[in-house]
């Protein structure tokens, strides 16, 4: 199979976002407990975090980690998590059947994103919490002192303020498994009266207002366009969020959801500008895709895990070679909408969902899905071209759209010199021999090549990582004065880094 990319130095998408590079942790499985904190662990700090997990976290490069939910942020008092902790309540978390013990709260998360060099995307509670409680929060965050909750801050320890920019309003506000889920009114009536006192107390943050968690819901988009006329002159960003996974054991039809999350992207950027045609608006509302990720593996186990304990093993995936092209094409997407899409979460960060493992008293370990997201987020910066694609589709059996057997996108990173190609090859059997013209830019020489393919079914565990990237010669491209081309294999992501020339 051939592809031709054409791609010109004039033609730009747009530039990324570092921030779609963010991940989550939440108050759910071993995400917090028996996760990134574990105070018995040899390698724990003074808070209880495991250093070794702090280690692989920071080789991810997330700017931002969104806390403390999710499903759990619904049900959750900020309150019960600051102050001494013997004396903070054990309550049940009714989202995920466990117990909170509230040893982990907002002051040592702060601490914790500073180690594992983030920064906090901070989630207030409008399932059952209030917009007055919201309030609160931002000023024990964010205000300097001389207030109730800022003074409580500052007796807990820290004397500054510690500047969270990014707020989310709530969470899924619009799924019937929410805790105090809402109409779409009736959420945009709360989420406009917390983001008015949140933006009064301080001035300098950022909002994202609940949008649909999933296309599957009745509600899909209309529910956005009611939030939005609702709180359209007070938030920056509308969420979204998509799991995908290879239910109907069809792989060419899982290769399609780097497709299906193009879709859902555009469609809810087109409500955006719904809303903003419709007030006469200039302004842009753009999308943080909060929670993305693959879900599917492990729902059985979680079914099964014994509930109201700390820490219950839940949403413990086993990520497949399978799933790391998968998720190295959901990148590619992200960056292809680097013009909409501004912050991104990959949910979840470490055990649930996640592509760090940890074994309570013992090691760490990377999913195949850490490597897709390693290189993306190191090298994925830049400006986004233009690419025109000629190469042939495919059919398949659950998505109505022919789907691209090549699935690409370029980043320039000029300060570098440097183009990056990454691409998927979604055949399943044809290798894919393409041809990447870089109109406008003198390549030099291939830097790296790195490759995830092989046996899609393969796995890693702690005693083995069966799926590792493979590093390719240099020498396997071809270059001209404005091109690169090679062969990809089958069911494979690649990231090809090429040296221009001054
Ligand atoms: O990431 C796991 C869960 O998925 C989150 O708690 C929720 O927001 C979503 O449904």
């Amino acid at each position: 199979m051939k592809a031709l990319v054409f791609t010109d130095r004039h033609f730009t998408v747009g530039s990324v976002d570092p921030r779609i590079y963010s991940g989550f942790i939440e108050h759910v499985g071993r995400a917090v407990y028996d996760g990134i904190y574990e105070p018995g662990h040899p390698t724990a700090d003074a808070d209880g975090f495991r250093k070794d997990v702090l280690e692989l976290v920071r080789e991810l490069k997330m700017p931002l980690t969104r806390y403390p939910g999710g499903n759990f942020v619904s049900g959750y008092n900020w309150k019960d998590g600051i102050g001494e902790r013997s004396k903070r309540p054990v309550r049940p978390d009714p989202a995920w059947s466990a117990i909170e013990p509230n040893q982990v709260g907002v002051d040592e998360f702060v601490r914790w994103c500073a180690s594992a060099e983030s920064a906090p995307l901070m989630a207030v509670n409008l399932g059952i919490g209030t917009p007055k409680e919201a309030g609160e929060l931002v000023e024990y965050c964010n205000f300097p002192g001389g207030t109730q909750w800022s003074e409580t801050r500052r007796a807990n320890g820290s004397a500054e303020p510690f500047r969270i920019k990014t707020w989310c309003l709530g969470n899924e506000m619009d799924g019937p498994w929410q805790i105090g889920a809402k109409p779409a009114d009736e959420y945009g009536r709360t989420a406009l009266e917390a983001a008015k006192i949140m933006k009064w107390i301080d001035p300098e943050i950022e909002l994202v207002v609940c949008g649909s968690s999933s296309g599957d819901l009745p509600t899909f988009a209309a529910w956005d366009a009611t939030v939005l006329e609702h709180t359209f002159d007070k938030v920056d960003y509308l969420s979204l969020h998509a799991y995908f996974g290879d239910v109907n054991n069809d792989l060419a039809d899982y290769f399609a959801s780097p497709d299906r999350m193009s879709d859902r992207i555009d469609e809810l950027a087109a409500t955006c500008d719904y809303v903003s045609a419709h007030k006469k608006s200039k302004k842009r509302i753009n999308l943080a895709f909060d929670e993305w990720n693959i879900w599917f593996h492990s729902n059985s186990s979680s079914a099964q895990a014994k509930r109201w304990i700390v820490g219950r093993p839940i949403l413990e995936e086993l990520y497949t070679l399978a799933d790391a092209v998968v998720v190295g094409g959901l990148l590619i997407t992200l960056l292809r909408h680097a013009d909409r899409v501004k912050i991104a979460c990959l949910a979840q960060t470490v055990n649930v969902l996640a592509p760090i493992m940890t074994r309570p008293g013992g090691g760490t370990w990377k999913q195949t899905t850490y490597y897709p997201f390693y290189y993306t987020s190191r090298y994925g910066r830049g400006e986004v071209l233009r690419c025109a694609v000629s190469v042939p589709s495919q059919r398949c059996n659950n998505w109505p759209k022919p789907v691209e057997m090549l699935h690409s996108t370029v980043v320039w990173r000029r300060e570098e010199n440097e183009m990056v190609f990454f691409a998927m090859n979604r055949s399943l059997e044809e290798p894919m021999e393409f041809s990447l013209a870089l109109q406008g830019f003198p390549v030099k020489e291939v830097i790296e090549a790195v490759e995830i393919s092989g046996d899609p079914t393969a796995v890693n565990t702690e005693e083995h990582e069966a799926v590792v990237p493979k590093f390719r010669d240099p020498a396997e491209f071809m270059l001209s004065a404005g091109s690169v081309s090679g062969v990809l294999p089958p069911i494979s992501w690649s990231m090809i880094r090429i040296r221009l020339n001054q």
